[in-house]
């Protein structure tokens, strides 16, 4: 494991570009399993969770190559020779199992462990299999590996309990080759589902109305060669624009889609930060006085995304105000409140909800992350405190941001990374 050295009080100035999304890169590279062909995706970041869902994808027998330099994979699902990953892979990374919907759809048969949990919370797959099952599958779990098979699946009309964004992807992609015709109804709508939409119909899907609340999938025979672009992180790219806000800088952020970020923008300016949208790729924030307190709820897309909540609350720690944030999506997504609280800060955790009495300074700390939106938040506080923050188990930063470091120390972060022995089992990451 590696940790960080933060020496904050450096408010951040200057230009810094986005990189390609996250979890719109890892639905598409499952998805690739449900073409005949080969499949080149663009603006691929390096990162932890990318090398394992590309692990994945060849454990089953794709060919896949990445090339870091040109953010660019290339993979050939034409001819899979597995359909059961090995379960360590799964279990590390649950975007794994994600390739369910893909070959249940294409080979009528998928064997995969089920996801653990991981320090966010418990992330049940049950909306998944209800929406499969729905659609014609069968399976049987034992051990914790879940048997699936379906002749052949047929299109259904599906309501989900609850948006799901993982289930909404899952179903989205084994409806492209059912027989007939598939509904979502209260599908997740977050630009990732519409990415990942995108790219299946240019390999021939037929999907509309992804990124509302229908969904409508009609099946086809078969879905072949293509080649996409993902769309840029919006976490990464509000992790970015909170950066300077918690540091009182002046940053401007390329390569964003200002659509994606409107409720870290309203929230923003909110706290009173100068949020100025330069162009529809750029985003200005300068932070001159202390922030207002802002009350905080994060919802399902388009609400506050429950991945820039720990990241905003850092900023909330530095107002001079009360703010109240509640966290509606997951069930333990306050890991980060431990490490703020050891840096100066002063909230008060009940149940899903936080209140946070804004502090002057924050103070520079030992501390540990938990998950990779908890290290981002850290991060952005050790640039803000007084002193020097050592943040341990940083690999979590590195699931989701590849290369950040060096991009914060060109705006005047003064980061630096070193490992240090493992003195204690390294955490599976699990999310
Ligand atoms: C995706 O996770 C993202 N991951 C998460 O980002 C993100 O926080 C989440 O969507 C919500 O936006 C990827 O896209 C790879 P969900 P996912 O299914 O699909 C419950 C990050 O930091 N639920 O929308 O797992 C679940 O327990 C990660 O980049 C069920 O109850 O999210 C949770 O409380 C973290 N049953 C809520 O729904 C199910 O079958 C939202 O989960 C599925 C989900």
């Amino acid at each position: 494991m590696h940790e960080l050295m933060v020496r904050g009080g450096t408010p951040l100035r200057g230009t810094v570009k986005v990189k390609g999304s996250k979890n719109a890169s890892l639905p598409v590279i499952a998805a690739s399993m449900l073409t005949d062909g080969p499949v080149v995706i663009e603006e691929v970041p390096d990162l932890l969770d990318v090398r394992a869902m590309i692990e994945v994808v060849q454990s089953l027998g794709a060919r896949a190559g990445y090339d870091p330099s040109r953010e660019r994979l290339d993979i050939d699902a034409s001819a899979l020779k597995s359909l059961e990953p090995p379960t360590e892979l799964v279990q590390n990374m649950r975007a794994s199992f994600l390739v369910l919907g893909p070959l249940l759809a294409r080979f009528g048969k998928a064997t995969l462990a089920l996801p653990g949990g991981c320090a966010i919370g418990s992330r049940p797959v049950d909306l998944h299999l209800k929406g499969l099952a729905g659609m014609g599958a069968e399976y049987s779990i034992s051990g914790g590996v879940i048997e699936a098979r379906a002749d052949r699946l047929h299109g259904e009309r599906i309501y989900l309990d609850y948006p799901s964004v993982g289930a909404t992807e899952n179903i989205m992609m084994a409806a492209t080759l059912a027989s007939g015709t598939t509904y979502i109804e209260n599908a997740a709508s977050e630009p990732e589902i519409v990415d990942l939409a995108n790219f299946l119909n240019s390999a021939g899907a037929r999907i509309s109305g992804a990124g509302m609340k229908t969904i409508r999938i009609k099946g086809v025979e078969g879905l072949y060669s293509t080649r996409h672009s993902v769309i840029p992180d919006r976490i990464e790219a509000g992790t970015l624009l909170l950066s300077a806000a918690v540091t009182g800088g002046d940053v401007v952020v390329n390569n964003v889609l200002t659509d994606h970020l409107k409720p870290l923008m309203a929230k923003l300016k909110e706290t009173g930060t100068v949020v100025e949208e330069v162009d529809p790729a750029s985003i200005r924030v300068i932070r001159e006085d202390r922030p207002k307190g802002a009350d905080l709820k994060t919802m399902p897309y388009p609400g506050f995304p429950t991945d820039l909540q720990p990241q905003f609350m850092t900023l909330l720690a530095l107002s001079n105000g009360t703010s109240l944030v509640t966290e509606t999506v997951f069930e333990n997504r306050f890991m980060h409140v431990d490490g703020l609280l050891r840096m100066n800060a002063d909230i008060m955790v009940d149940g899903n909800r936080a209140v946070v009495q804004g502090k002057n300074t924050l103070r520079g700390a030992p501390v540990q992350a938990s998950d990779l939106r908890a290290a981002s938040a850290l991060l952005l506080a050790g640039m803000a405190a007084e002193g020097t923050t050592i943040i341990s188990n940083i690999d979590y930063l590195w699931r989701g941001h590849s290369c950040l470091e060096e991009r914060l120390n060109n705006l005047g972060a003064q980061i630096e990374c070193r490992a240090f022995p493992i003195s204690y089992r390294a955490e599976k990451t699990g999310e």
